[in-house]
């Protein structure tokens, strides 16, 4: 595991973007795993920095997000489709045949996640996941529980989830209830894992998923157990280490 914190928020996003445009250029054909929420916005900016400046090109790149809320239309404020296309997809050349989310609105959830897992094993490993961190230590939308699913499935979100989130919406009723994500089976299997956790209220969950016991009831425990983690923290989030 290797930590890495920072006391400026434009360095962190900085590393975080020379990480991700660095794995590109030596490999443009890179899968990256994508994560949204308010902590990589800032990450996306400077990959969009990097691709303006002409440094780095996704024309061959395929993208996986983890995650999508179920029942939000595609062009919501909120989708993770819509907050995509607005922090990075409308800036950089990525096809969008090649940007895959899962769809929130299939009629067949079940077969959706069936058809997203078929997407993610066709495309092989992943070779660096992005990831945030949820506040009762979620990682896409693996909420604690007595078990953990491996592939891409629903999920009914915990409610400190939806009181998290219903900050980017106008009351807790528009939080959706439900989710489609990513499992932590195809979390781990990635080649990298870059972890990213910002400010004083993450500060002791980064600290017991990271040295605290492995546990289903924490997710984020899991990443103790990968071979190449990093994880970027600013010095708020990181002052328990
Ligand atoms: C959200 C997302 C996660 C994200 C986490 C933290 O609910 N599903 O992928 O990492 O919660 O979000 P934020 O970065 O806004 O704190």
């Amino acid at each position: 595991m290797n930590l890495l914190t920072f006391d400026t928020h434009t360095k962190l996003h900085e590393s975080g973007a020379g990480i991700i445009t660095g794995l590109v250029q030596t490999n443009p054909r890179a899968v990256l795993g994508l994560a949204t929420g308010g902590t990589p916005v800032g990450i996306y900016e400077e990959i969009v920095k990097s691709y303006q400046r002409g440094v780095v090109h996704f024309r061959d790149t395929t993208t996986f997000n983890l995650d999508e809320y179920v029942g939000l239309p595609e062009d919501h404020a909120e989708s993770y489709r819509n907050y995509m296309n607005t922090h990075l997809f409308n800036h950089i050349d990525l096809p969008r045949a090649q940007a895959h989310i899962p769809d929130g609105n299939a009629v067949d959830a079940q077969a959706e996640c069936a058809h997203y897992n078929m997407l993610l094993e066709q495309a092989g490993q992943i070779d660096l996941q992005l990831l945030g961190l949820g506040h009762n230590g979620h990682i896409g939308f693996n909420e604690p529980d007595h078990a953990l699913i491996s592939g891409t499935h629903v999920v009914e979100l915990r409610e400190e989830t939806r009181k998290a989130n219903a900050r980017f919406f106008d009351s807790m009723e528009q939080v959706p209830s439900h989710a489609l994500t990513m499992g932590v089976g195809t979390i781990l299997k990635a080649k990298m894992i870059l972890l990213v956790v910002k400010g004083a209220d993450k500060a002791e969950i980064v600290h017991r998923a990271l040295t605290g016991p492995i546990t289903t009831d924490c997710p984020a425990s899991l990443l103790q157990t990968h071979p190449h983690l990093v994880v970027l923290m600013d010095s708020e989030a990181g002052r328990l280490f």
